[in-house]
């Protein structure tokens, strides 16, 4: 049912009758008759004067309804039937998490479809009432008007601000100027990173250092399952930015079985299954280190993000929103582990990757 009021009259349910079966008469009302005749004609939804139509909003709207508490079992089963390391592949994200796709997709669902069902029930069945209310005028009475501008003609007048031309025009230099200050101290923020923070110290041809030792690593110098720690040739600790480097560039190499390398550039990117990974970590940064031998888990100590050094480093764990960096290497003519190049994305936490 629905009605129409203007300023000056309210319209009573009973007037209502003969308005909709004139328009229902006439297919869909256009007009009612009871209107204010300074307002546009108000149009009667189809749910008003045909109660099949109104029931299948009804429908609609319970149909909704149920499909939200069935995506809500939906999110319970999926937390209860994937398991937490389950991965799919799903155009276009990639590699995902079945189980946070499962629950990402049933919640949404969920929620949906309680919004879009409101918004559908609030649309069609409920009160179509239109209501006018005037608006109040906005500006002050002329007698306030008049006195503020007395007001400000007699401060105006009393500051001498016209008469002393010296003064205002010192003071409109100084205000002025002050914000200037502000501007230069910008200069402190010191130079722009630019693309510094996407780039390490690793480039083609740089041999892995053992960092405990300083030696250039061999291939036989990595047992299986042993975890080494190493730095790019040439970044030595008394050079004035070794920690700045470091912090970028650190690397950890582990041994693995071949057959054990599940991810194929990984795989690629290796030498006779030695792997080198960027040692920090892609939460906030700190240096991943805890190796697990059997599994080929790594553990960052700060807040447990797991990683699987066997499939890309992928994470198994924690909070951590990315596989730890890997580099690409090889072994020089001389026997030597060399860099293929840097990393091909950015180190360290995903913040840099949004810049
Ligand atoms: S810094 Fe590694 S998990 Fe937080």
């Amino acid at each position: 049912m629905s009605s129409q009021t203007g300023p000056d009259e309210n319209v009573s349910d009973e007037n209502l009758p003969a308005a909709q079966e004139e328009a229902h008469g006439a297919q869909v009302a256009k007009s009612d008759p009871f209107a204010d005749p300074g307002l546009p004609p108000h149009e009667h939804r189809i749910q008003d004067i045909d109660e099949r139509a109104a029931k299948r909003s009804e429908r609609t709207v319970a149909f909704l309804f149920t499909l939200s508490m069935l995506a809500t079992v939906g999110f319970i089963a999926s937390f209860v039937a994937f398991p937490i390391d389950k991965i799919v592949y799903v155009w276009p994200l990639g590699r995902v998490s079945a189980l946070n796709l499962a629950l990402g997709l049933t919640l949404g669902v969920a929620l949906f479809c309680i919004g879009a069902g409101a918004v559908h029930w609030a649309r069609t069945l409920m009160s179509d009432e239109e209501m006018v209310d005037e608006r109040h005028p906005i500006a002050a009475p002329p007698e306030v008007r008049e006195k503020v501008i007395s007001d400000f003609k007699q401060g105006a007048k009393e500051s001498a601000l016209g008469r002393r031309k010296l003064i205002r025009n010192t003071m409109f230099g100084a205000v002025a100027l002050v914000p200037l200050s502000g501007v230069v101290l910008l200069r402190d923020l010191g130079p722009l990173p630019k693309d510094k923070l996407r780039h390490t110290a690793w480039a083609k041809g740089k041999l892995l250092v053992n960092e405990n030792t300083n030696e250039p690593l061999r291939p036989e110098d990595i047992a299986v399952g042993s975890l080494t720690f190493a730095k790019p040739e040439g970044l030595e600790e008394d050079d004035h930015d070794f920690q700045k480097e470091i912090a970028k560039a650190a690397l950890m190499i582990v041994r693995l079985e071949p057959n054990d390398i599940k991810d194929k550039r990984e795989l690629d990117w290796s030498h006779e299954g030695i792997v080198a990974f960027s040692k920090i970590c892609t939460h906030v940064g700190c240096p991943v280190s805890l190796y697990e031998q059997q599994t080929h888990h790594v553990l960052c100590p700060c807040h447990q993000s797991t990683f699987d050094l066997a499939d890309g480093a992928r994470v198994l764990f924690g909070p951590a929103g990315h596989p730890l960096p890997q580099l690409n290497i090889s072994v020089n003519k001389d026997g030597y582990l060399e860099a293929q190049g840097d990393f091909a994305e950015p180190v360290g936490p995903a913040f840099w990757e949004r810049g």
